[in-house]
């Protein structure tokens, strides 16, 4: 039987199949262990939750507990606690055991089904769902006073807590600075925009209360290194397209498990995937994209589509002359779109100039550039 497609790019992947990250996982476990918050910025899909499974892994491995908490979509603060609840029913360990049976004491007076019918005033749900949230945050106490570890606590998509109010952020904060040696903090975020609003303004709460570290592209070097390797396990060779896949990949993790996923599907079994190969497989992708593509694009305003397309074409500078008639821009309108894009986490900085995040949202912008209409791409 002909192996399983060995490349995943749809879901975190496991702690063994991450390409690197070496480095970035020994530092951020020195950092847990010595009890320092950190906030984890990187934009979408580059790998900041299989990076905080690595070091739940490895945190678990030296005798911290682990507990990590996705807050994406989250609305109310009664969301946020299930979340919490959510993040402790997967610990398998005593620690898990201990924080359900807290959890239940938390929740007294919530029956399932049956029994009469409660109806409480807004103010009494709201002041109880407050107290519920103050004993879920303050969980890793007690499991440090009962097992003696301290408890690694990973908020993922920490930014997004700001769409449950202002308060928010402040009740967490005035939680979690009393737990000394009980807990450590490891706050993840994709949106550069946000995280700045939560730890980068001085009226907030967590300013200045987390050290940054931030998730840079994956070398070519090592994508080529696992990649080349998956496919020879799998009785294939990337061959020839190698190199166009870490031209189109620039490093982007995620983009580039997608491009060997579809280039592996277009490799048959003990061949070398070859250029018509790579072709198909590029065909594909933008295909299977094309509306996301396309919604990504279109969320865009006038003058930030104008900076991405300059920026993905490349060439002369954003600001030179050239560039700003070409695109119909001019210099403060390039910089203030330029700014937007950068928030929105769709540009980073990068060594050398600003570059787009997604290199094939650059690509198709290209494209369009070069072909414009509809079918561009197809
Ligand atoms: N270090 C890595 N090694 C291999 N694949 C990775 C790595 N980092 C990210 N990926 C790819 O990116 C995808 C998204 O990873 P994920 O951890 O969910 O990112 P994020 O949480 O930043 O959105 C994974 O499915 C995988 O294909
Ligand atoms: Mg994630």
């Amino acid at each position: 039987m002909d192996a399983l497609n060995p490349f995943v790019f749809s879901q975190p992947v496991d702690p063994d199949d991450l390409i690197d990250r070496d480095e970035e996982s020994k530092r951020l476990l020195a950092l847990a262990e010595g009890g320092h918050a950190v906030r984890l910025s990187a934009p979408r899909r580059y790998g900041k939750t299989s990076l905080l499974r690595r070091l739940g892994r490895d945190a678990e491995a030296i005798g911290m507990n682990y507990v990590e908490v996705d807050f994406y979509g989250v609305l109310s603060e009664i969301e946020v606690a299930e979340r919490m609840e959510d993040g402790y029913a997967v610990i398998r360990s005593r620690a898990g055991e201990l924080a359900r049976s807290a959890i239940r004491a938390l929740r007294p007076g919530i029956s399932v089904g049956g029994g009469p019918v409660r109806v409480d005033s807004r103010p009494r749900v709201e002041e109880r769902t407050k107290r519920l949230l103050s004993g879920l945050l303050d969980l890793p106490v007690g499991l440090f006073e009962r097992t003696g570890k301290r408890t690694l606590v990973a908020f993922d998509e920490f930014q997004a807590l700001l769409a449950v109010g202002p308060g928010i952020d402040g009740l967490f904060r005035s939680r979690i600075q009393r737990h000394g040696d009980a807990a450590s903090y490891i706050f993840a975020g994709s949106h550069p925009g946000l995280m700045n609003e939560l730890f980068g303004r001085y009226e907030r709460p967590f300013f200045g209360q987390a050290r940054a570290f931030e998730l840079a592209p994956l070398a070519d070097f090592d994508i080529a290194e696992y990649v080349s390797g998956r496919f020879e396990k799998t009785r294939r060779s990337v061959g020839a397209a190698l190199d166009p896949l870490l031209d189109l990949a620039a490093g982007h993790p995620q983009r580039a498990m997608l491009l060997a996923h579809q280039l592996w599907e277009q490799t048959p079994i003990d061949q070398a995937a070859d250029a018509e190969c790579w072709q198909r497989a590029v065909t594909t992708v933008f295909a299977e994209h094309d509306e996301a593509l396309r919604a990504a694009w279109d969320s865009l305003e006038t003058k930030e589509q104008a900076v991405f397309a300059a920026l993905a074409v490349g060439g002369a500078g954003l600001f030179a002359e050239r560039t700003l008639t070409r695109f119909n821009l001019s210099k403060s309108s390039a910089r203030y779109a330029r700014e937007a894009l950068v928030r929105g986490g769709q540009v980073r900085k990068v060594e050398g100039g600003w570059q787009p995040v997604d290199p094939l949202l650059a690509r198709w912008a290209v494209e369009l550039q070069h072909n414009g209409g509809e079918d561009h791409l197809r």
